[in-house]
């Protein structure tokens, strides 16, 4: 069940047989020649998209911006300082757990986002911590790739140039999602260098092209299929042991 395209009354109902949602949350940033800008936030939204076909899952609204101030050197990022972004998360969560969700789920797509939404889960924590008061809501952090089965796929499929920026597993999963949108392009050299990252003019120096360690060539929206297909499965099942998942000792929320 997708929330966006739910009523009310419909999320109300869903409230009544679950509290938990999954929230696909990523980066609107470069991914090299090739790769499209939404490729962080479309791989998990295409997975959520498709686990919620197969299960009776609830998957909200994608956050699509996220920590990608290195790459604004490229036309057509948009990215949130890591203060904005902990402040937009806070809310986000605010918001779920004001309507009775208890397990909110954030499925990520860009490695980037990882030190700022679990610097957002304390800052959430926190209200609770220093209340002394028994918080209404767990929160988890997944990425996509970290789903059981997926990573262990994507290095069979691509031994080689994987690198960990525009990899062509992610460019896969968007292949499968978006066949329309393919696009082609000599890469030079075949393989990207790999370094260090730090700020956006450093960034575009040392990466040329936008690529880290990768040859985005090798992907196929096959072989993002197969990903989208383990990855869906994966998540199905770590999306119930999150729901199941309850402190010994500590009462579920009223
Ligand atoms: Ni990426």
């Amino acid at each position: 069940m997708l929330l966006h395209l739910s009523t009310w009354a419909e999320v109300e109902d869903f409230l009544k047989r679950s509290k938990t949602v999954v929230i696909p949350i990523g980066s609107n940033e470069q991914h090299g020649p090739t790769g499209l800008l939404g490729t962080d936030w479309l791989c998990p939204e295409i997975i959520a998209h498709e686990a919620q076909r197969q299960g009776d899952i609830l998957v909200g609204p994608t956050f699509n911006v996220g920590m990608a101030q290195h790459h604004l050197g490229f036309p057509g990022t948009v990215s949130l300082r890591p203060s904005t972004f902990i402040l937009a998360i806070g809310d986000w969560v605010r918001s779920l757990a004001g309507h009775g969700f208890d397990k909110i789920y954030f499925l990520n797509g860009h490695g980037g986002n990882v030190a700022t939404i679990e610097a957002a889960f304390s800052e959430l924590y926190a209200e609770a911590s220093y209340m002394g008061r028994p918080r209404n809501f767990s929160l988890k952090l997944k990425n996509w790739w970290d789903l059981k089965g997926v990573m262990g796929l994507a290095n069979r499929q691509f031994p080689t140039g994987h690198g960990s920026h525009a990899t062509p597993s992610e460019i896969a999963v968007t292949q499968w999602g978006y066949p329309d949108s393919i696009k082609s392009a000599n890469y030079a050299p075949q393989i990207a260098p790999t370094g260090p990252i730090r700020e956006s003019v450093d960034f575009r120096a040392r990466y040329p092209d936008g690529r880290m360690g990768s040859d985005p060539a090798q992907a196929t929206p096959e072989k993002g299929g197969e990903l989208v297909k383990q990855a869906a499965e994966s998540l199905l099942a770590d999306v119930a042991d999150f729901s199941n998942e309850q402190a010994p000792g500590l009462k579920a929320a009223e």
